[in-house]
């Protein structure tokens, strides 16, 4: 039997599929910093868990090195796969990654950790990883000190209830080591219609009410005609921890 917050969260996970089109328009990408600091140089094949439609998976693509993307949902590995037909994306999940044991030098979960069971997760992640291979957790940030940024976030919190920001990272533990975190500050380059895609491709903004969803739309547009950004600030919120020899 789930709870009413499990049944909410499965919505919310199971809804990407429905605004692959959004997501991809208006979700910004990685900073090329933050993967240099998730995965390690040597790294041959990197697996992307929770892909999406491939934001970070343009930017771990390297001269030299693989890179396999796990995925759930059809709709965006449909996405995936027109933006990146020469990437192999399979169907999986962080409790169950279709890919042999010690298969890959690194693993990175974007924008997705927060979805995972961890219990299930951390292990299965470590059978997949070589060992000494990399996991790395990273999150795209909204940077809320820029007040207009912080006025966004108080319309979005009116209207939806945000999913819980339980990022779960401190719940990685053994087999991996210590988990280690870095900051990426940096400005994405964003038009209004863009930051309004943005908006309309967040899981819990998708499963609202349409008319209530309509009406939160309408009040970001009002605040996005008065602020004209020219662009949004992130932080790029990194992790990462060594899968222990045995
Ligand atoms: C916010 S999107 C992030 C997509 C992509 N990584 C990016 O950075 O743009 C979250 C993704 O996690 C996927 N997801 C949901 N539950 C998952 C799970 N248990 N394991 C792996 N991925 C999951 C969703 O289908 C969705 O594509």
């Amino acid at each position: 039997m789930t709870t009413p917050e499990e049944r909410r969260k499965n919505a919310q996970a199971g809804s990407f599929g429905t605004a692959a089109e959004a997501y991809e328009r208006g979700r910004p990408p990685y900073p090329p910093e933050a993967v240099t600091w998730l995965v390690p140089e040597h790294a041959k094949i990197v697996v992307d868990l929770g892909a999406g439609t491939g934001k970070l998976t343009r930017a771990l693509r390297a001269p030299g090195r693989e890179v396999v993307a796990v995925e759930p949902s059809a709709g965006m590995r449909e996405r995936f796969s027109q933006v990146l037909p020469d990437v192999p994306v399979l169907e999986g999940t962080g409790e169950s990654i279709p890919l042999p044991d010690r298969s890959a030098d690194a693993l990175v979960c974007a924008q997705a950790w927060h979805w995972v069971d961890p219990e299930r997760a951390v292990p299965e992640v470590g059978r997949v990883l070589r060992p000494g291979g990399w996991l790395g957790l990273v999150w795209n940030l909204r940077d809320v000190s820029v007040p207009w940024v912080a006025e966004l976030d108080r319309i979005l919190r009116d209207y939806a209830a945000a999913p819980t920001e339980d990022r779960q990272v401190e719940r990685v533990g053994a087999p991996f080591g210590p988990v280690e975190r870095q900051d990426f500050r940096w400005r994405y380059p964003m038009t209004a219609d863009d930051a309004m895609d943005m908006v309309a491709s967040r899981s819990y903004v998708i499963t609202l009410e349409p008319a209530i969803r309509e009406e939160l739309l309408g009040r970001v547009r009002a605040l996005l005609d008065t602020e004209r950004p020219s662009g949004m600030p992130y932080v790029t919120e990194c992790y990462r921890a060594e899968l222990r020899q045995p």
